[in-house]
């Protein structure tokens, strides 16, 4: 049997919505991205939904809105994507990373205050594999130094913190969700930003395209006029109609498809359980995963990887820590001994297939090859 790592749920209701808008003939940022982030914002329960191609790009624009300066500093998790950092780097500022637990593999809140120093600007929390940070004691530190937070929800469709959707916390700043391909819900490329902050609204809706001050569509709709200023250095990274059509349908099934996640890490969770040697997946209890990763921790890592592949099963590694990429090492110093845990989690973990349209058969023989290659 053959099984990838990932398989994007997409139904002929997709097809039918992305046709419909290459019919009516406006392809770009239009009325059906305004129809997305309508109803993004109302299934988040946030005041403000902007809709960005991507997660780096709203990443990138919440830094801009909190109006990160050269030599600021910005504290995130070393267990990320590389796009966490790297935005930071955009605006010559320094991404100071912190270890992470052992159990749940986000920021490791003990070891924050630390790292504060009075360049420092925000906190950037990073909901792994879907699991809420403790967003309680993060907002403590952030008021006692007075920094900016912006959660990174690239993970975290649907998420939520002590019966709060991710993306509606009231002492965030900003919330930045993926749409790639292999997340949650997917658009092929995509991201948006949910707040609560109708500055930080207009500023990211600003710079989205160029810094203009009106959208695209306010200027080529019937009722709209050519004319238009540039009130800031803005960016490109305004999303499609084609995308928030794939996105409209996606949305309306989240519930569904976390459900068929939730499925998929009880079956694994029940199989895996009482095996020493595999360490299952820890979730606090005030708080819900998206599922968007299940991952297991195990001795022999590499070779695990590599007889699971023979038998057919891709699996993956989230994340090779950001202090370990030689481009991040020359530039910031960052020494391997300063994060002893995120170390030992990269070391044993492996992200084992979790997507909705797996198959009970698919699952069953993804635990029956997992406990017959584990030692
Ligand atoms: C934690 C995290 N942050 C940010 C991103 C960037 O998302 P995008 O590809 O939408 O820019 C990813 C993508 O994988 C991610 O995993």
């Amino acid at each position: 049997m053959q099984i990838p790592f990932h398989k994007t749920h997409t139904t002929t209701d997709e097809i039918t919505a992305i046709t419909q808008v290459i019919k009516l003939g406006w392809l770009t940022s239009g009325p059906e991205v305004v129809k997305f982030e309508n109803k993004f914002k109302e299934y988040i329960t946030s005041a403000y939904a902007i809709n960005l191609n991507s997660a780096t790009a709203a990443l990138h624009l919440a830094l801009k809105a909190i109006g990160l300066k050269k030599g600021d500093e910005v504290i995130l998790p070393t267990n990320t994507f590389v796009a966490t950092a790297e935005v930071i780097t955009y605006f010559d500022a320094i991404p100071v990373l912190c270890d992470i637990e052992d159990n749940t593999h986000n920021i490791d809140i003990s070891k924050i205050e630390k790292l504060i120093t009075n360049k420092t600007k925000a906190i950037m929390p990073v909901h792994f594999a879907g699991q809420p940070c403790d967003m309680d004691e993060i907002y403590t530190i952030a008021k006692k130094h007075d920094l900016k937070i912006i959660e990174d929800a690239a993970h975290a469709l649907p998420s939520s913190y002590k019966n709060i959707e991710i993306g509606a916390l009231k002492n965030t700043d900003m919330t930045c969700f993926s749409f790639y391909a292999t997340k949650t819900l997917s658009t092929g490329e995509g991201g948006m930003v949910t707040t609560n902050n109708s500055d930080y609204a207009k500023n990211i809706k600003i710079n989205r395209l160029h810094g203009i001050n009106k959208d695209v569509w306010d200027r080529y709709a019937l009722q709209g006029s050519w004319q238009y200023d540039v009130t800031d250095n803005g960016c490109k990274y305004n999303s499609t109609d084609i995308n928030a059509a794939l996105g409209l349908v996606q949305l309306k099934k989240q519930k569904k498809l976390r459900d068929k996640r939730v499925n998929i890490a009880q079956k694994y969770n029940i199989a895996f359980k009482d095996n020493p040697n595999i360490c299952i997946p820890f979730i606090k209890n005030d708080r819900t995963t998206s599922w968007h990763l299940y991952v297991i921790k195990v001795k022999n890592r590499d070779k695990i990887i590599n007889e699971l592949k023979k038998h057919g099963v891709g699996c993956s590694v989230h994340f090779i820590p950001i202090h370990k990429f030689s481009y991040y090492k020359k530039e910031y110093g960052y020494k391997d001994k300063n994060y002893p845990i995120a170390n030992s989690v990269y070391e044993r973990s492996i992200s084992l297939p979790i997507y909705p349209d797996m198959s009970d058969k698919e699952i069953n023989y993804i635990i029956e090859k997992v406990l017959m290659v584990v030692e």
